[in-house]
């Protein structure tokens, strides 16, 4: 069956363009059950992933469940470059942006595209903070602030790959005492595994030695419309939070809480993300849009907190966490920027972050649940993302 399909793909390439002839070779290793899988959209060829970055081997791993998706992830920060789901005609749809290279990745390593996000998760006020009658100095990567680790943090670092099956990758990175100005050696391991039911389950953990902070979190860009598709403003968004974190200009929260009810940070029914989203409110002026971390009301592995809907495609992404807080960062910063895979460009607002974490600033904000790690104990936390549709 495998043979005659190749058979049948070699003799399209012939007869058609390069560019159709290079993305049927794409699915040769993909399904074989129907012709679904020769329309699929491509993961990027693994051999431009194939790389010795910092003495270590880089590479692009591929997940696959029993319905076709496929998860596509690079041990290079960790990254989901990948993830094909199906739309509601049954098409597999690639709702992440990402890049068809190594090198894309590392050039724009600054965007974050679907990366893990370590030591810390969002900013830190100044990038400083207090421990145990200590005071450190982080990176000043984002202006007066530190920015998802710093200049160094995992999104740039190289993981050890280990798959396991044919649906999970347990990446491991130990972060030495005192990079990027965090105390203590760090040893984390983040699990990314594809079920059966077409959900991506990402279990985060970390052990030190010295006592420390720590907020990790995955920086996936989604578009459920397909990546590349020019706005994520008409899709519906449902969050479960009553309040969200203001922040200062530079992004900071003031440390105090507020109720989201008859503000444009209400998505506690469905709302479209682009209904509220140039409105006159010092919050979106700040932010240039959302950009703001959610309190979550619950925080219960088994309820969903959060919920996109594409009009499009009828693709739905339910989120679970363990974690309290969800930043919302609506793609205010994506400028147009013109190497996304197969030549996509990635407009303004043309994909939404959901990032699953503890609060940003909270070494500096006593009243916010604590991220401090002490030695002898482990980190762990879950995140879900679940897809279906309607
Ligand atoms: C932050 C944004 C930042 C973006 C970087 C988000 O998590 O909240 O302010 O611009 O990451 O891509």
């Amino acid at each position: 069956m495998k043979k005659n399909i190749q058979l049948i793909l070699a003799a399209a390439c012939f007869s058609t363009l390069f560019v159709a002839c290079n993305h049927a070779s794409s699915t040769k290793n993909g399904s074989d059950k129907d012709s679904t899988a020769a329309q699929a959209p491509q993961i990027p060829d693994s051999a431009n992933f194939k790389a010795t970055v910092q003495g270590k081997q880089v590479d692009l791993y591929t997940l696959k469940n029993k319905n076709g998706v496929t998860v596509a992830i690079t041990n290079f920060g960790g990254r989901l470059v990948s993830l094909l789901v199906p739309n509601k005609d049954g098409k597999l749809t690639d709702v992440i942006l990402g890049h068809d290279s190594l090198s894309g990745y590392q050039i724009k390593a600054e965007t974050y595209f679907g990366a893990i996000i370590g030591r810390y998760g969002n900013r830190i006020g100044k990038g400083k903070f207090n421990l145990d009658g200590k005071s450190y100095q982080l990176d000043l990567n984002d202006k007066i602030n530190t920015l998802h680790g710093g200049f160094n943090g995992f999104y740039k670092q190289v993981f050890d790959a280990k798959k396991v099956g044919d649906q999970q990758l347990e990446l491991t990175y130990v972060s030495k005492d005192g990079e990027g100005g965090y105390p203590g050696m760090l040893t984390s391991k983040i699990t990314y595994t594809l079920t059966d039911d077409n959900a991506l389950k990402i279990e985060y953990s970390a052990t030190t030695d010295k006592a420390t902070i720590v907020n990790l979190t995955n920086h996936a860009y989604f578009n459920l419309n397909g990546a590349g598709t020019p706005t994520i403003t008409n899709d519906s968004l449902k969050i479960d939070a009553d309040n969200i974190t203001p922040v200062d200009t530079t992004l900071i929260p003031t440390g105090k809480f507020e109720k989201v009810k008859g503000t444009p940070f209400d998505f506690t029914s469905f709302k479209t993300i682009g209904a509220d989203i140039d409105k006159t409110d010092d919050q979106l002026k700040a932010g240039k849009g959302y950009d703001h971390n959610f309190v979550l009301n619950k925080h219960d592995i088994s309820q969903s907190i959060a919920t996109v809907k594409s009009p499009e495609t009828g693709i739905v992404m339910d989120i679970y966490t363990t974690e309290p807080g969800l930043q919302f960062y609506s793609g205010n910063f994506l400028t147009g920027l013109s190497d996304g895979k197969g030549k996509a460009t990635y407009a303004h607002r043309s994909a939404l972050c959901l990032e699953t974490q503890h609060f940003p600033d909270s070494p500096n904000e006593p009243s916010f649940p604590s991220t401090v790690l002490k030695p002898g104990e482990t980190y762990h936390t879950t995140t879900i993302y679940k897809f279906s549709v309607k």
